[in-house]
């Protein structure tokens, strides 16, 4: 199974391949109001692996990810 390192949080967590960003429940992926993740207000940006991305449309494939949240956790 992947793995999930969380930078700030310091966290790891290891999931299922295909899952999406949003199941990992523990964190804190958006400050609210938000789109509900429709991909559309950019309040989810993240750093994955070192490019930044909407974590609303990322799912965990077979490779571990690198991620830091801009939430204030
Ligand atoms: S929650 Fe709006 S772009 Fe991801």
């Amino acid at each position: 199974m992947p793995k999930v390192h969380f930078i700030k949080e310091e966290k790891t967590i290891e999931v299922n391949s295909l899952t999406p960003l949003w199941d990992i429940k523990d964190i804190k992926w958006v400050e609210e109001p938000n789109c509900g993740g429709q991909g559309r207000c950019q309040k989810c940006k993240c750093i994955i692996n070192g490019e930044e991305k909407f974590s609303c449309l990322e799912k965990v494939y077979k490779d571990d990810l690198e991620i830091e949240t801009k939430t204030a956790s």
